[in-house]
């Protein structure tokens, strides 16, 4: 069950797509429930269930439907801003299933985050530390961190989504992580527990996870042998997907991802294993539905103009990445064209120069993997309101998971 054509018509389960656009217009993100549950249940089976504690990282999704369902699967969630965290909260997450990232949290975050008693702080600088530090000491309290190290691993990915690279903004190098773990004493109000990497996002091979884990072993030993004891490894996420078939399961999507659990799990079995996998839990869950406004051409290129823009999926506009495009009825033709959306930009692309369906005014199509990234990077450019959200539910009934937002609701948040 997922997305499928019917009697030629796409559907999400038994649900016909143009019902829900009929019901909530366009453009609407919508959601399949029962692929939710099996992605959540095929990262417990592959992590969970060898030991590993996983916590989805709700920054490719933010919806609270969908942390409610990864939930009831035994994940934790990782958050990296305050607003994340009131959101794990208000589906219903306790402190300690709520790991916090990112490479600068403000004074008021972590004061949240501590007085939230949350499980983990990945740190990612002596600044971070140092502020930590003096805040849970302020606070009474002790902060169990895992510090990020930055490996200098390349992951095979766009360089807009490569965070393990010595270029890049995140973690620490390698020489300032054992440093700070053999002076931890300097530290009152910080508890060390461990090691966290993250090295990129969309990682297609085994190939870079592998070289994370021999890393790790032979990190690890070197720690030990300075007598430096710490508890967890944390690896977390960036296992991709397969954006041109958005219908594939995610065994097929990412099939090294037992491997992957496999070797970690056998390599570092002392250690208390995590991960915290985004796009992976999600992107094959959702397809954005979107209206056809009409079709043009300029100096013999033609752009399919559609109600959906960047604003609703900026990732070819931010990384030039793919997405399928499928339309509502099946079998229409195709021809070389571009999909564009009313956003004033060049860049409000959501396909480009591709064979893409020869659809006009009034037909809908489809942009898949809309599940990840999508949403939870949407804005209200052009002050265009936010689009909802809707989950078809196993049971087949379709919940509005987030409504329209309201032109009201954007201009009330200004003052003249
Ligand atoms: C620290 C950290 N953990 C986890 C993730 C999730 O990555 P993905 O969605 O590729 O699994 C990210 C993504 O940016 C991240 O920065």
């Amino acid at each position: 069950m997922s997305f499928i054509y019917r009697d030629g018509l796409l559907h999400c389960d038994d649900v016909d797509l143009k019902a829900i656009a009929k019901a909530h217009g366009t453009p609407v993100y919508i959601y399949s429930e029962s692929i939710l549950r099996r992605n959540a249940e095929v990262l417990k089976t592959s992590f969970i269930d060898r030991g590993f504690k996983v916590s989805y990282a709700m920054k490719a999704n933010a919806n609270p439907a969908i942390l409610k369902i990864f939930r009831s699967y035994g994940l934790g969630v990782d958050i990296v801003s305050g607003g994340e965290l009131k959101m794990a909260q208000y589906a219903g997450y306790e402190g300690s299933e709520i790991n916090y990232a990112g490479v600068g949290k403000t004074s008021d975050e972590l004061d949240l985050a501590l007085d939230t008693g949350i499980a983990y702080f990945n740190v990612e600088s002596l600044f971070e530390l140092e502020v930590l530090n003096e805040h849970a000491i302020n606070s009474g309290s002790k902060a169990k961190v895992l510090l990020r190290l930055n490996p200098d691993i390349d992951p095979q990915t766009h360089p807009h989504i490569s965070t393990g690279l010595r270029e890049n903004k995140f973690g620490m190098a390698a020489e300032q992580v054992t440093d700070i773990l053999t002076k931890h004493q300097n530290y009152a109000g910080v508890s060390f527990e461990g090691i966290h990497c993250h090295i990129g996002s969309q990682i297609l091979r085994s190939q870079p996870f592998d070289e994370l884990i021999d890393y790790l072993v032979t990190y690890t030993a070197e720690l030990e042998k300075r007598g430096v004891e710490i508890k967890h490894i944390d690896f977390g996420g960036g296992f991709g997907v397969n954006y041109e078939d958005p219908f594939e399961d995610i065994l097929q999507t990412t099939p090294y991802l037992n491997d992957f659990a496999e070797k970690a799990a056998r390599d570092l079995s002392k250690y208390q294993l995590h991960i915290q996998p985004g796009r992976v839990l999600v992107a094959n869950t959702s397809v954005l539905l979107t209206a056809v406004l009409g079709v043009k051409e300029n100096h013999g290129h033609q752009f399919t103009v559609i109600d959906a823009a960047s604003t609703e999926i900026i990732r070819p506009a931010l990384y030039d990445a793919y997405h399928a495009v499928y339309p509502y009825q099946e079998n229409m033709g195709v021809h070389m064209s571009d999909v564009v959306g009313p956003v004033c930009e060049s860049s409000d692309f959501l396909a480009k120069g591709r064979q893409l369906p020869k659809a006009v005014a009034g037909d809908l199509l489809v942009i898949g993997s809309a599940g990840a990234y999508a949403s939870s990077m949407s804005s209200t450019y052009n002050l265009r309101p936010l689009c909802p959200e809707v989950l078809v539910k196993s049971d087949g009934d379709v919940a509005v998971i987030k409504r329209r937002q309201t032109f009201d609701e954007m201009i009330d948040l200004f003052k003249l």
